[in-house]
């Protein structure tokens, strides 16, 4: 798979920039980004001497040392007007030295600068008037500029793109050949890695009018993109983001030199518990997303430098294998099960508790096809011994990591399914077929919407035992942006043989609701009898909005 991935970025590479250009520059970060970024800390009011102060706190704290080396200033440090020459420049109201002497400091200290800038007239910025410049136009000046702070890696904005529209999130056509203008000019002045920051939002693909996510475009342009809208300070936050990545295909093209970046750390910051901090911690370093510190070094509690400094988690971030975990199982409103696969052949174990009150959790390796390996406790960092299930007293939003080697599979079983299409089944009070290329049968069913009864109802569904994992493929191509309440999931109540519904949470499935299906989410079903007489109706949960659309059901038999 990673071959057929790294073809298709190159291909599209050649498409985008034309052969000539192609070539990248030496000393691209081939895992994902860590270091510090300004932004969570002091939004877009950076100073020089809480940059320098930072910068020698990183490194006496010892982060620079755990691998936290790329050191970028975000939004704010730009001067109002550029240089007679067209040159950007620093505000020196604010950075009274200049850039120059920080980036040398930092260089001197160990650290690889880090910029940031905007692909649009002007910069993102918390104070809006005046604004500051964005590089679109001017991309071959401010690559220089970047060049001569011996910058390593910028974070490219998307802003103003049209002067009177801060923050588009409507799907747009010129992602690609936009951001590669940028990609090109720091290519050309050496500066390797680059950040495409334009919060996951679709691009629309003219010639088959679909729209598609990042990976879609941006790995031929960059070293990372952007998956998400920028992540707040709460829980909420962390869990729209982490259900919008969920999705394997939307991580897909992630690899080596080429990762979906879930934005900067809210570790340290207020909004969230130690525990629901730790594990907005683990699930960035297992997703592989880019691990920026962001928020107060100088001041940073004990607790939160234990949580950053975790030695495990950062070698599973910065594995060279490069791939996230994958969502194995979700169970419903309940806990998540994620496995992921390492260079050595170990494998990573991550399990994410969504209970609201403190439980033990046990989990059974086998239901990851695992009969026993040896693990180490990632939190704890301990060595279990030989295991064949994990159980551990979880706080609420708490999470259990482990690094799993000497792995012997459990026998492999090929499952068979009563597949039955949503199309065939029994729709009722609105609910409707429509056509869909990404379906099984070129069919889904939609139209459950939010406050009407429309359902659908599979009947004839053979099942030997009262519980069963029923296999759902499924669209929901819902994009919640920041400050949208729901996060990133459509909800469904599902009842078997006209029981009470269960609430069902239904994650991002992609962008395009005709091609995007997220096949085989496990659901666990309680209810059957034995025989082939059971129904299975799905319908929307009462207030709280539609339901996915429903391409077909699989029940193993
Ligand atoms: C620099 O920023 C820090 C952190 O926000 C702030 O406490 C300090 O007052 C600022 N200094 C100047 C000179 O603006
Ligand atoms: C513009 O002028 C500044 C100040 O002299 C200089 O540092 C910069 O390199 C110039 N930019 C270009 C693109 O020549
Ligand atoms: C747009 O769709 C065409 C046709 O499927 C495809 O070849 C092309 O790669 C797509 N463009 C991008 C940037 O994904």
């Amino acid at each position: 798979m990673i071959w057929s991935t790294e073809d298709r970025a190159a291909v599209l590479a050649l498409m985008l920039l034309g052969t000539a250009s192609a070539q990248t520059a030496p000393g691209r970060q081939e895992t994902p980004i860590m270091g510090y970024n300004s932004y969570n800390d002091v939004a877009c009011s950076p100073n020089e001497t809480m940059i320098h102060d930072t910068i020698q706190s990183m490194s006496d704290k010892g982060f620079l040392g755990l691998g936290y080396k790329f050191f970028q200033i975000d939004c704010g440090w730009q001067g109002y007007d550029r240089l007679s020459n067209g040159s950007i420049t620093y505000d020196d109201t604010v950075f009274p030295n200049g850039i120059a002497p920080l980036s040398e400091f930092a260089i001197g200290l160990g650290f690889k600068w880090s910029m940031y800038t905007d692909q649009g007239v002007y910069s993102c910025d918390t104070s809006y008037d005046p604004h500051r410049p964005g590089s679109l136009g001017y991309e071959t000046q401010d690559a220089a500029m970047f060049a001569a702070w011996n910058t390593a890696y910028v974070k490219v904005d998307n802003c103003f793109v049209d002067p009177d529209q801060n923050a588009p999130k409507d799907a747009r056509t010129d992602f690609p050949s936009r951001y590669a203008k940028m990609w090109n000019a720091l290519q050309g002045v050496g500066i390797p890695n680059m950040l495409i920051c334009q919060w996951g939002t679709p691009y629309q693909n003219t010639s088959t009018n679909t729209l598609q996510g990042p990976t879609a475009w941006a790995p031929a342009v960059s070293t990372s993109f952007r998956i998400s809208d920028d992540i707040s300070q709460g829980w909420t936050s962390t869990l729209r983001i982490y259900n919008q990545v969920i999705h394997a295909s939307l991580l897909d093209l992630v690899g080596p030199g080429r990762f979906a970046d879930m934005d900067l750390l809210e570790v340290g910051n207020p909004g969230m518990t130690v525990d629901e901090q730790k594990t907005h911690f683990a699930v960035w370093a297992t997703f592989k997303s880019a691990l920026m510190i962001s928020t107060s070094v100088p001041r940073m509690t004990a607790q939160t430098a234990e949580i950053l400094g975790n030695q495990d988690l950062i070698a599973i971030n910065q594995d060279a294998l490069g791939l996230p975990v994958k969502l194995i199982q979700r169970f419903s409103n309940d806990y998540d099960i994620f496995l992921g696969p390492l260079a050595d052949g170990d494998k990573v174990l991550l399990i994410v508790d969504h209970s609201n009150t403190a439980r033990t959790l046990s989990v059974q390796l086998t239901d990851v096809g695992i009969s026993s390996a040896t693990a180490r406790d990632l939190w704890a960092g301990e060595n279990l011994g030989s295991v064949s299930s994990v159980s551990q007293s979880l706080p609420a939003h708490g999470s259990m990591v482990f690094r799993l080697s000497s792995i012997q599979s459990a026998p492999s079983t090929t499952p068979e399914y009563q597949d039955l299409e949503a199309e065939s089944a029994t729709l009722a009070n609105g609910a409707s077929v429509s056509s869909c290329s990404g379906c099984s049968g070129g069919q889904k069913v939609g139209n459950l919407l939010s406050g009407s009864t429309a359902s659908v109802t599979f009947t004839g569904v053979q099942a030997s035992q009262s519980t069963v994992d029923v296999l759902f493929d499924y669209i929901n191509c819902e994009v919640q942006y920041l400050g949208s309440s729901v996060p990133n999931v459509r909800t469904a109540s599902i009842s078997v043989n006209g029981g009470a519904g269960i609430t069902v949470l239904f994650p991002l499935s992609g962008y395009d609701w005709y091609g995007d299906v997220l096949p085989s989410y496990k659901v666990r079903l309680s209810g059957f009898t034995s025989g082939s007489q059971n129904t299975i109706t799905v319908q929307s949960a009462s207030g709280q909005g539609n339901a996915p659309d429903i391409d077909r059901i699989r029940v193993p038999l």
